[in-house]
């Protein structure tokens, strides 16, 4: 069983590859397709994903694991091949968000905790026999605006902390590998440096929990957010400071024993996604694999280039190709705008 982790959590990390977080729930989803006007039914929602599975070249290339949603995990295509099938066929392995989402915490006005560990023992069983092979959990952490000190508490850390061990420990136990993702939001009008110390502290107390939890850290993945500066601050930082920033603060709390580190693009333009990869792998040295598991940063081109209609689907494959593969360089230090124009 151990073995099997670590290999999962190896190949989750190949060199040039990154994972492709496509497990948007029913809300989110519908959020985005609202942004392109298209309804989000069931069948829309198979066709656009079918889509972005079926770009098999680029899937092959860059893309060594795809997370998806339940309802994703259960489908088929339309000519009734399984979603999971098409992904295993190029190369991917399927993942499965298994979190239910953020909600209030109780005594915290302003921050929120991470649900979803009730039943969960039973649910991560199904989804191993449904052909899953990582799990993903969101807590979400946000920085008080105006300078407020208070939020994030050390309460609202530890509880996020706890929950992400929990269903970390609760993977790992049905072999699956778990990808632990506590977001630190960019929202807000926090500076990079506030966002440094609230990711360290946070990343602390996470790799504290797992520990106390008994998790295999060889068999498992973090998906942080980047040191940052908020969305609403002035003072915005280049993409050099973010690099060198983020890679110190992952130094100062994450253990070397975690093979990869795949970065959520959390509310970046597509640009800023790679541009700051990029500079990571090109300028430091790190004992784990530095990599990606965005969402929106592969996924807004290929959605406006679709567009809901089946003509446009070679467009939109085309537009998630590219992206992927920009993205696939900017894990080897190799990609530039250069290439960016060039390929458009
Ligand atoms: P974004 O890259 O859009 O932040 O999504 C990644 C993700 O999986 C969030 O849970």
């Amino acid at each position: 069983m151990r073995q099997q982790l670590v290999q999962v959590a190896e190949d989750i990390g190949a060199k040039g590859k990154g994972i492709l977080a496509a497990d948007e729930s029913s809300g989110t989803i519908k959020k985005r397709f609202d942004g392109i006007s298209v309804e989000s039914t069931e069948e829309n929602r198979r066709d656009y994903r079918e889509l972005l599975f079926r770009t098999s070249d680029a899937l092959s290339e860059c893309i060594s694991g795809v997370i998806l949603f339940d309802e994703t995990l259960r489908q088929s295509a339309a000519d009734g091949t399984p979603l999971v099938q098409l992904l295993s066929d190029a190369g991917s392995i399927p993942g499965i968000k298994i979190d239910k989402g953020a909600h209030d915490l109780a005594g915290a006005p302003g921050e929120k905790v991470t649900e979803g560990l009730d039943g969960l023992r039973e649910r991560l069983a199904e989804y191993y026999e449904l052909g899953a092979r990582f799990t993903k959990w969101r807590a979400v952490i946000d920085i008080g605006r105006g300078g407020d000190r208070a939020i994030p508490s050390a309460y609202g850390i530890g509880a996020n902390a706890h929950a992400l061990a929990r269903m970390a420990a609760l993977s790992q136990e049905q072999g699956l590998v778990p990808i632990v993702e506590p977001e630190v939001l960019m929202d807000g009008d926090h500076n990079i440096d506030r966002c440094f110390e609230v990711t360290e502290a946070t990343l602390k107390q996470v790799y504290m929990a797992l520990f106390h939890q008994r998790v295999l850290l060889e068999g498992s993945v973090l998906k942080p957010n980047m040191v940052l500066s908020g969305k609403l601050c002035a003072d915005q930082a280049g993409v050099d400071e973010v690099a060198e920033k983020t890679v110190r603060c992952l130094k100062r709390a994450v253990p070397s024993s975690v093979p990869s580190i795949v970065f959520l693009s959390g509310g970046q333009t597509d640009i800023e996604a790679t541009a700051h990869l990029n500079a990571m792998n090109a300028g430091f040295d790190t004992p784990w694999n530095l990599s990606f598991s965005y969402g929106r940063a592969l996924q807004a081109a290929p959605l406006q280039a679709w567009g809901g209609a089946a003509d446009n689907g070679p467009a939109a494959q085309a537009a998630f190709a590219h992206r992927a593969r920009m993205n696939g360089l900017a894990t080897r230090g190799k990609w530039s705008m250069e290439l960016e124009r060039a390929a458009a």
